[in-house]
Order: structure tokens, then C-alpha cells, then sequence
């Protein structure tokens, strides 16, 4: 006889949460802040406007906003939590982790904290981590949040970068089956040989923070945009490829496709490759640009509230960032 989804512990994220700040960064105003225009952001990019974080809104307190979102989709209270992934390339600080500040903020006392740096892709890490520790019985509630401040790191003189980032959190919480979205199959991938792609040169102890380097504006982050274009593309589908084989899924059953949203050229290759129509790649980068790890789980949330997914529909999440690093997720509504 078939086995049914929950006849064995499949790790489900049954609760998801935003949080978006209020602050809007449009193409107009960056005009007027470096040599640019609208029609070349909205050609090269797609992004239309992003998000910008306040001067009192971090990576903690808005990753705190968008995890008890998610708490009060699942109907599971703080304390409840067994353990906090977060996963941020623009963390509060070195140390303490964004991971603690949180677990305070949302007073989820019992709960692990454990930050995970795998820039744009960390969500998907996470989830990897949650279902690992649900299926083997670790613990039964985890939050995977991702939460950038990206207009921290962004160097606002630097054309090349300042129009494509912006700022915005995403949260799941992941449990032992319930209805939600079951994690079938995870896919990672790393290449350390192209980490000079995506840096942020300075601050760590390579090149601690000096008066030289904040000189050199080396505390920003730098990216080779058309060396990652095409690492990008390549990655993400193979990924993506690997994902659907390994959870016995065809292409022509997906539903939903749910790409990091970096750049609409990028999704448009990629759908091009899976042959999905546009119409079911499911698209935010033209309001809130990249918000590094965070796209992804901004983008379930908003497709779950506002697509609605059937049950048995499949959502395939696919994201790739700094590292390099890249994975995919098999999703199927439960
Ligand atoms: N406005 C106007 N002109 C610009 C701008 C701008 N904002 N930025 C660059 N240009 C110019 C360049 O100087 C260049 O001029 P030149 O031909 O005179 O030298 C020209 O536009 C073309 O620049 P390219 O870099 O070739 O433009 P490209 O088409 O590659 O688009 C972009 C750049 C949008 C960055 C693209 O390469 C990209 O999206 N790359 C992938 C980024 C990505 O996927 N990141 C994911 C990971 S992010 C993370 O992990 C943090």
C-alpha cells in the first residue's frame, strides 16, 4: 500500500509570518542619489522599490515581529519553541547572535538559538536543519527566520549594488506533521572557490575595522553582478533539478516556483529552463528588491495568504547568495 505523507514523521511548516518595514526606497529617489535611472533598475532588475529599515529597526526586532507572526498562524505560544535558526548575512552584531536577541525578544525561554550564515540561501539551510531535528525527534517546534538589514551593508554611493537591496524578514515555524507545507527534500550546495564574488572585505578579523578600511569603504558589500548572473542560473537550476528528482516529483507537477528574487532576468531564466509558466513563478522583487536571505520566506508567505496553495499542490523554493551557496526545497501543501 502507498505510503501517505503523514504515516511517518514529515517536518511541516505549519506557520508563517513578515514583516516588512514601512520606509519605501523608490527608483525616483535613488535618481537622485546616484547616476541611475528607473528605466535601467527596472530593465536590469525588475525592482521597482524596496524596504528600508528605520534607525530603530534591526535584524532582531524585525525577525522577532515576523517569527510571533508565525507563532500566531500556528496557534503555538513562545515558550513553546524548542529551538531558533536565523539566518542573516547583516546580523545585529558579530556577537551575541541575532538567534539569542530574538529568542529574548519573543520570550521563547526553552528554545536553542543558533545563527546560520549562508547569505542568501540561509533559509533554505535552515529549513534543512529544522526538518533534520524534527525527523529524527531533536525537538518538536523550531523557527527558521531570516531577517536582513541589507541597507546597513549597502554602500549608497555604489550604483552597481544600492538599487537591488533591501530590507525585510520572513519567518516559518516548522513542526511534526499538521496541515501546512511539508518539507519532502532539501538540497544544499556550496563552491568556497568563488567566495571572492560577494564580500563584505571588512569588520571580520581577515581585516579587522580601522580607519583605513572605512576610508577604502570596505565595510560594504562588493559584488561582481555578472560573474553571479551566471553562477546564479546555472546553480539554481541544477539545484532545483536535483530537488524535484530526489523528492520523485516531475517538473510538470509543480504548482508554484518560489526563486530567490534578485533579479527578474535570473527568474526568468530559470522558468525558462524548468519550463514553468511565468504565471506560476511567484514574484515580490519588483516592491521589495533583494532582501538577501529573506526573499524566499517574505515570498511563501505572501503567496500562501494570497495564492492560497491546494492541498497536494507542490511549491518548489529555490535560492542561491554569497559562498557561494545554493539550495532547493520540495514543498507539498498538506
Ligand atoms: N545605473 C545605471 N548604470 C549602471 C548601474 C546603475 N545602477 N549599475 C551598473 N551600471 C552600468 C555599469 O557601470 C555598466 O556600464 P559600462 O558598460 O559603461 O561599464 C553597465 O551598466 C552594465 O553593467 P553590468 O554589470 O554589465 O549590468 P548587468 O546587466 O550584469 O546587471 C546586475 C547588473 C543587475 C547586478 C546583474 O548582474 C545581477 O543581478 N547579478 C546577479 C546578482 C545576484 O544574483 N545576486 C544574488 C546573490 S546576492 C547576495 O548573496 C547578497
Amino acid at each position: 500500500m502507498k505510503k501517505e505523507l503523514h504515516d511517518t514523521i514529515t517536518a511541516t511548516i505549519t506557520g508563517l509570518g513578515i514583516f516588512l518595514p514601512e520606509r519605501i526606497l523608490s527608483n525616483a529617489d535613488l535618481e537622485k542619489m546616484v547616476d541611475t535611472s528607473n528605466e535601467w533598475i527596472m530593465t536590469r532588475s525588475g525592482i521597482e522599490e524596496r524596504r528600508i529599515a528605520s534607525d530603530t529597526e534591526f535584524p532582531s526586532t524585525m525577525g522577532a515581529k515576523a517569527a510571533l507572526q508565525a507563532l500566531n498562524d500556528a496557534a503555538v505560544e513562545a515558550k513553546d519553541v524548542d529551538a531558533i535558526l536565523v539566518s542573516s548575512m547583516t546580523p545585529d552584531y558579530l556577537c551575541p547572535s541575532t538567534a539569542a536577541l530574538i529568542q529574548h525578544e519573543i520570550g521563547a525561554k526553552k528554545a536553542s538559538a543558533l545563527d546560520i550564515q549562508a547569505a542568501c540561501s540561509g533559509f533554505i539551510y535552515g529549513l534543512s536543519l529544522a526538518k533534520a531535528w524534527i525527523e529524527s525527534g531533536i525537538y518538536n517546534n523550531v523557527l527558521v527566520i531570516a531577517t536582513e538589514k541589507n541597507s546597513a551593508y549597502v554602500d549608497y554611493q555604489d550604483r552597481t549594488t544600492c538599487v537591488l537591496f533591501g530590507d525585510g524578514a520572513g519567518a516559518a515555524l516548522v513542526q511534526k506533521n499538521g496541515s501546512g507545507y511539508a518539507i519532502r527534500h532539501v538540497c544544499l550546495g556550496a563552491d568556497g572557490e568563488q567566495s571572492e564574488l560577494i564580500t563584505i572585505p571588512a569588520s571580520g578579523s581577515r581585516i579587522p575595522a580601522s580607519q583605513e578600511t572605512l576610508n577604502l569603504r570596505q565595510h560594504y558589500l562588493k559584488m561582481m553582478g555578472k560573474e553571479v548572473f551566471k553562477h546564479a542560473v546555472r546553480r539554481m537550476e541544477a539545484a532545483a533539478s536535483d530537488c524535484l528528482e530526489k523528492a520523485g516529483i516531475a517538473q510538470e507537477e509543480l504548482s508554484w516556483l518560489i526563486p530567490h528574487q534578485a533579479n527578474i532576468r535570473i527568474m526568468e531564466a530559470i522558468a525558462k529552463r524548468f519550463n514553468i509558466p511565468w504565471e506560476r513563478v511567484y514574484r515580490t522583487i519588483q516592491h521589495f528588491g533583494n532582501t538577501s536571505s529573506s526573499t524566499v520566506p517574505i515570498a511563501l508567505s505572501l503567496l500562501d495568504s494570497k495564492e492560497k496553495p491546494k492541498k497536494n499542490e507542490h511549491l518548489l523554493l529555490v535560492a542561491f547568495g554569497g559562498g557561494l551557496t545554493w539550495g532547493a526545497a520540495l514543498l507539498t501543501k498538506v
